[in-house]
This record gives C-alpha cells, sequence and structure tokens, in this order.
C-alpha cells in the first residue's frame, strides 16, 4: 500500500512531518558457522540431558564458530548477503551498526573491521552494545538518521561470537547460547511504510542479572580474572525469564498501542530467540495464536543481538512473510534492555 492511500494503521512518524520519507528494510542476509554442536554433544561435556534441555529450553542444536572465525566475519558474511539482496554497492553504504556483546576486541570497533571487508570505505562504522537487544537499538539508530535525511543507507548488523565468553562448565548457562549473525540494509524508500515504529527501553537497576565481570575497566584481566572464571557470561535464570517476558510484553503493547494496531493485525511475531517458554509466554499475553510466532531457536540457540536478525532472515527467505504484510520484532537482554519495532514488509 502507498502511503498516500487510506491508512490501515497510524504512522507515528506522521507527526514529526517525515513526508515522502520512509525507513525500509531492502534486504536481509544472515550466517551462521558451520559446526554444530547438539544437545547429545553437550550431554559429554558438563552433567545435562537432552531431555532438559529441550523441555527448558526449546534448544536442540546451535552453532559454533572456529578458532579463526571472529564476531567480524560472521557480520560480514551476513552484510555482503544482505546488500546484494538489496542491490545496494559498498560505495553506497552511509553507515554500518554493528550490535554485539562479543565485538573481535574491544577497539577498534567491530564496525571498522566490517567497513574494511566490505570495502564500504564512505561509510561511518561504529558498535552498539545494548546485549540481545542490539538489533532493535540498531534499527531504530538506522532510522533517525535516515529519516532526519543525514543518511540514505544503513547496514545495520547483529553478531555475536557467545562461543567465546560462554564458561563450558557451567551447565546453568552452556546449553542456552550460540553463534551468528543477521544483517538489513535500510533505505529511504518512497511508496512503502517499512518500520513504522521501534520502542527501546532500559533498566541498569538490574544489570546484575546477567553480565560478563571482567575484562573492562573495572576488572582489567589479570591471572587472577581469569582463574576465577570472570570473563565468561553469568546468569540468574529465573529471574532474567520473568524481567523478560514482562519487558516483552510492554515494549511490544507500546509499540502496538503507538501504530493504533491490535495483534491479531500482525502476520508475523518474531521474538527474541532465548527460550521457547519465553516466547509462549509473551505470546499468551500478547493475546497471539501460536501460528503468528515465529521460533527457530531449536536450531540456533540464543545468538544475542543475532537473534532476531537471523529469524527475520528466515521469515523473509521462506516466504513466511510476504510483502505488505505487519510484522512485529521482540527483544530483551542484559542491561537491562528491551525493545519492539513494527514493520510493514
Ligand atoms: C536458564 C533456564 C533455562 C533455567 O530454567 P528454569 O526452569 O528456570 O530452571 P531452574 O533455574 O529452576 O533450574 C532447575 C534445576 O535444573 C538445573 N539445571 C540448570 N541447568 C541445567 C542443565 N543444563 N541440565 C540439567 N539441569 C540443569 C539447576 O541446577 C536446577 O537444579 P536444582 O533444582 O537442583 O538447583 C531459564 O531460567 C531461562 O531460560 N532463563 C532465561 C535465560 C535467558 O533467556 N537469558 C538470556 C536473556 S537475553
Amino acid at each position: 500500500m502507498s502511503p498516500s492511500s487510506t491508512p490501515k494503521f497510524k504512522n507515528p512518524r506522521a507527526k514529526y512531518n517525515f513526508q515522502g520519507r520512509t525507513c525500509s528494510i531492502a534486504g536481509v542476509g544472515a550466517y551462521v558457522p558451520e559446526r554444530i554442536l547438539t544437545n547429545a554433544d553437550l550431554e559429554k561435556m558438563v552433567n545435562t540431558t537432552d531431555e532438559w534441555i529441550t523441555s527448558r529450553t526449546g534448544i536442540k542444536e546451535r552453532h559454533i564458530a572456529a578458532k579463526d572465525e571472529f564476531t567480524s566475519d560472521l557480520a560480514t558474511k551476513a552484510a555482503l548477503l544482505a546488500m546484494k539482496r538489496a542491490g545496494v554497492t559498498p560505495e553506497q553504504i552511509d553507515l554500518i551498526v554493528v550490535a554485539t556483546i562479543t565485538p573481535d576486541m574491544p577497539f577498534p570497533s567491530t564496525a571498522c573491521l566490517v567497513q574494511r571487508k566490505i570495502g564500504a570505505f564512505r561509510a561511518a562504522a561504529f558498535d552498539l552494545e545494548a546485549a540481545c537487544s542490539g538489533f532493535i537499538y540498531g534499527l531504530e539508530v538506522a532510522q533517525q538518521f535516515i529519516m532526519s535525511r543525514t543518511y540514505d543507507t544503513v547496514l545495520v548488523i547483529g553478531a555475536e561470537k557467545l562461543s567465546s565468553i560462554v564458561d563450558w562448565e557451567d551447565r546453568n548457562t552452556c546449553v542456552l547460547f550460540g553463534d551468528g549473525a543477521g544483517a538489513a540494509v535500510l533505505q529511504n524508500r518512497p511508496g512503502a511504510h517499512g518500520l513504522l515504529t521501534a520502542v527501546m527501553g532500559a533498566d541498569g537497576r538490574k544489570s546484575d542479572l546477567l553480565f560478563m565481570a571482567a575484562g573492562g575497566s573495572r576488572s582489567p584481566a589479570t591471572a587472577e580474572s581469569v582463574s576465577s572464571r570472570m570473563h565468561y557470561l553469568k546468569m540468574e535464570g529465573k529471574e532474567t525469564f520473568k524481567n523478560a517476558v514482562q519487558a516483552m510484553v510492554t515494549a511490544a503493547s507500546e509499540a502496538l498501542r503507538r501504530c493504533e494496531l491490535d495483534i491479531s493485525r500482525i502476520k508475523c511475531i518474531i521474538p527474541h530467540q532465548a527460550n521457547r517458554r519465553i516466547i509462549d509466554a509473551v505470546g499468551d499475553r500478547l493475546g497471539a495464536k501460536p501460528e503468528q510466532l515465529f521460533a527457530n531457536l531449536h536450531k540456533f540457540g540464543n545468538t544475542s543481538a543475532a537473534s532476531v536478525a537471523i529469524a527475520l532472515d528466515e521469515a523473509v527467505t521462506t516466504g513466511r512473510v510476504q510483502a505488505g504484510d505487519l510484522i512485529l520484532l521482540v527483544v530483551f537482554g542484559a542491561g537491562l534492555t528491551w525493545g519492539a519495532a513494527v514493520i510493514e514488509w
């Protein structure tokens, strides 16, 4: 539908007078490393069972990057695919945003390393850290630059090599995470609504639910920080679960409210792929039908900032999402952070 014909929902951006300007996803791409780590493999590493992991999380397997394969490599592969599908050249890209908690190194940014690998030398580049919510934070950043006419083409990537910060001796966490990357090219595309709204939220008072203690200015790497396993992620599973459900429901409801949309109008809900029980609880509380929910975590586990980007790529490439459909993305992560976005595809 063209933005000028009778509206079927409210476009919250209209009040900012963005006439003739939209932010559309022109192409998506994803990449996961070759090696698959199954629940059966994990049974040999820690005291766990396929039955426990499947029934408590819905995860069956995850992909693990090779020793010499880094977050920027995964990000680059996803980005090149998204660029190809969008039909954009490296020279057209104005800005690269990489959402990640596992950058190749603290600096330079992974976005700069990706810029080098894809040859987008006209682009500005920076990393964004909002943990598992990073991709939606990235979409909103891109939208602000595009709607304000600062940039025309922005590449947003969610990419993680979580296997590098997972404690492979901790059964509470190691069964949950995987590696991968998802990317989207965002552009001003007249004649389409594209990204209608993106909600972002945070609560730093709950930063101790999910964190990695060492490696920053507070606890630089020492022999002691390594031996006391402070360079691995730590999580309070139960509390994180409760907060995830609540925050995702609140964010999704706010995004729908802004667009004056009922949940029944959404063709595909793509939630953060952390736990099947979280996805089902969120769907239930939003009043969604099971067939509206998209889930692929059984294949990939939780890939943090890459999670909804990988899922969006699969929803689009398998035809689950068609032109004109309304999509709801909803995420949650360490920080705490959360977000939701409504997109007309
Ligand atoms: C981690 C999570 C799967 C645990 O599920 P849960 O239903 O809360 O399970 P509990 O924490 O009550 O653990 C139950 C038991 O299973 C055990 N357990 C934990 N991991 C296990 C594993 N991999 N295999 C077998 N047993 C395990 C626990 O030690 C506990 O044993 P205990 O009762 O003897 O102490 C769940 O809390 C969760 O998904 N939380 C959110 C995680 C998340 O999404 N994080 C990322 C946010 S972006």
